[in-house]
């Protein structure tokens, strides 16, 4: 059976808009040996203002297809930490880069509960197809920062079944439980089906 007018296709390639070289190295190693070939599309990542990662996430790469005119994806993601309701989610980005993992070690000084989940929301654009796939990893803030792999906030987060926080582990192990790695799973699911 034909769908959506992609079977017959053996490779599909895709654009990815970030600035974030992390990111480009996690989600090729996540795609290695799907369908899908993506590569770096070099184009401004618009982001708005909203409580919702999927807002941002699809807001961004309908933008980016006005210009590019072509296949895409954008990745918005976030940590969520419980004793902070929350905070600082959609605005990780922002907040990387101007609390820190020390800003947020020092907002949770006298805090016990250290639970906090990020996750992951992967606009893709695949005309006519737009859809946006989520992933969700959920552990424990550290006391201190460990580790000298991966990015943001990766030395500080310890997803739950490991003891050791994102930034001691390997990107393919990283990957393996990520909330990145779960939304871009989903994706690559999805497009195969496409290709069926
Ligand atoms: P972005 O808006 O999707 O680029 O991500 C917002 C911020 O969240 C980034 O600047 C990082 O500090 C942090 N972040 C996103 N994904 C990860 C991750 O996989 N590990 C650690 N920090 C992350």
């Amino acid at each position: 059976m034909r769908r959506e007018g992609l079977s017959g296709n053996r490779r599909i390639r895709i654009g990815l808009v970030t600035s974030n070289k992390n990111k480009v190295d996690e989600i090729l190693s996540i795609i290695s040996g799907s369908p899908l070939e993506i590569y770096w599309l070099n184009i401004e990542k618009l982001e708005i203002q909203s409580s919702s990662l999927e807002e941002i996430s699809l807001y961004a790469a309908r933008h980016a297809f006005e210009i590019a005119r072509k296949p895409l994806v954008v990745d918005d993601s976030g940590l969520f930490v419980e004793a902070l309701n929350g905070f600082p989610g959609p605005y990780s980005s922002y907040v990387y880069k101007t609390l820190g993992i020390k800003g947020i070690l020092k907002l949770l000084e006298n805090e016990g509960n250290r639970r906090a989940c990020f996750r992951t929301s992967a606009a893709l654009i695949l005309p006519p197809l737009e859809k946006v796939f989520t992933g969700e990893t959920c552990g424990t803030i550290t006391y201190s920062p460990r580790g000298s792999g991966g990015f943001g906030f990766d030395p500080i987060f310890v997803p739950d079944g490991e003891n050791r926080t994102y930034a001691e582990m390997s990107v393919e192990e990283k990957n393996i439980i990520s909330h990145r790695g779960k939304a871009f799973k989903a994706l690559t699911d999805y497009v195969e089906g496409l290709l069926l």
